[in-house]
């Protein structure tokens, strides 16, 4: 099946071990400090043409598996994580073409810092930046940041919306033309184009101009990926890409039409915001080598039962090991990510944790993606004209030097073939390669 090109990202799971304990990771153990893996994912995805990499980002060491820290220490489970912002600047460095898009909670970052950190990094990389939106899920993370906890869910979303407005009328507080670098005037920056903001809301306030000077970009690119009514809401008036996490092809179409609707009715053309889907393909040379390597990690996936429910009990802030793993899952409730929880409630039906939790993590995100190059490549072109548009974030639960070149040198000429990927990038900026189709 051919088609029309779509938009490809990578989802990486933080500046961390990436697959401890997985074949194919050399050193990882010890040499995780120094980036040399991410420098080689962000030169490796330029070269295969993807939009953009998303640094997911969390603040705390997860504890919420019976109250101990043990389990997400001793297998690397979102620990250790670097700050996105240094790993960002350093994956800009290796690169000319590709958006990097670290993430930063609203919570933890004050709103000039952040309007700060964006614009010196749009700078940087010459009109790549993009920044995670996120508000946070976890009580433990505001404690590190001296909260007692974090706010309510739709109250996080509420001020997420002073918050975007602050940071926007920050970028906005440079005018177009105030830079103007005249050596015959002697004018470095022209002081009636830059304006103080006196931004004074109910839960920020900030006096402004900004200091570090205008975005490339006017501002940089927008992802959010907001899950709830109340987050497609917020992403559908914000975002410029919403990455989600959704089920089957129905639900794909479902998400996006819903968004590009929200989208519409705000006034917002909905072709200015790209959907992206999450997926984690199972890449071989056959269908059959395919197979069995979904029968691998099917079985390690049972094996790893008590990991899986801490790495879900962490954005979910449940404690699942008080629950019994044979008996059906009950009734759960979370003020971290709801859409995640409810997905995992509507798919165990009456199964029990144990069954619920392998499932889960082995079900491959919004589409299942499993054979050759060429078979995964139809799946794909198949589940994108169900849903519409507008392309696939790629998660990689063994993310290594082999199966990233899985992506560059088997999947994407596959997809490129068929004329479903970029064969290289038709502008300079991060937005522009976004809305270029
Ligand atoms: C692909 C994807 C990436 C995400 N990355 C992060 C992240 O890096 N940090 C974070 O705190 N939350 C992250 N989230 C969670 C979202 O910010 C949000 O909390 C979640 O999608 C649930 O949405 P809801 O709060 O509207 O229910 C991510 C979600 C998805 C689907």
């Amino acid at each position: 099946m051919s088609g029309n090109p779509f938009h490809l990202g990578l989802f990486l799971q933080g500046s961390s071990v990436q697959a401890w304990g997985e074949a194919w990771t050399g050193h990882i153990g010890t040499s995780w400090m120094v980036p040399d893996l991410f420098l080689d994912v962000a030169r490796s995805l330029e070269r295969a043409c993807f939009d953009y990499i998303l640094l997911e980002d969390s603040s705390y060491v997860g504890e919420s598996y019976g109250n101990s820290r043990e389990v997400y220490l001793h297998n690397g489970l979102a620990v250790p994580r670097q700050d996105p912002s240094v790993v960002a600047t350093m994956m800009i460095a290796a690169t000319s073409r590709i958006g990097i898009v670290p993430t930063f909670a609203t919570f933890a970052y004050p709103p000039y810092l952040l309007a700060r950190l964006m614009s010196t990094l749009d700078q940087v990389s010459s009109g790549r930046a993009g920044w995670n939106m996120v508000t946070g899920s976890s009580d433990f993370a505001a404690r590190n940041f001296g909260l007692d906890g974090l706010p309510e869910h739709d109250m996080r979303y509420e001020m997420a919306e002073e918050y975007i407005d602050l940071v926007s009328k920050l970028w906005d507080s440079w005018e177009p033309g105030a830079l103007v670098a005249d050596s015959e005037s002697g004018m470095l920056i022209d002081h009636t184009k830059v304006h103080q903001i006196d931004f004074d809301g109910r839960f920020y306030k900030s006096r402004g101009p900004l200091n570090s000077g205008p975005c490339p970009q006017g501002r940089p690119v927008i992802a959010q990926a907001g899950g709830s009514a109340r987050g497609r809401a917020f992403a559908a008036s914000n975002a410029d890409t919403i990455v989600a996490s959704t089920n089957g092809p129905e639900g794909m179409k479902a998400y996006r039409d819903d968004v590009r609707a929200r989208m519409a009715a705000s006034g917002r053309n909905p072709d200015n915001c790209k959907v992206l889907f999450l997926v984690s393909p199972i890449i071989a040379e056959t269908k059959e080598d395919a197979q069995r390597v979904k029968e691998r990690r099917a079985a390690l996936n049972a094996a790893q039962v008590d990991r899986k429910l801490a790495f879900l009990g962490k954005i979910t802030n449940i404690d699942f090991k008080q629950f019994d793993l044979d008996a059906p899952v009950g009734e759960l409730k979370t003020n971290g990510h709801q859409q995640t929880l409810d997905e995992f409630k509507r798919k165990a039906g009456s199964k029990t944790l144990r069954q619920a939790i392998t499932e889960h993590s082995g079900d491959g995100g919004s589409v299942p993606l499993i054979g050759s190059p060429d078979d995964i490549a139809s799946q794909m072109a198949e589940a994108m004209q169900h849903a519409g548009g507008d392309g696939f974030l790629l998660s990689l639960p063994n993310l290594t030097r082999r199966t990233l070149a899985e992506i560059e040198d088997g999947l994407v000429p596959a997809l490129q073939k068929r004329g479903l990927a970029r064969r290289a990038y038709g502008h300079t900026q991060f937005r522009d390669n976004l809305l270029e189709f």
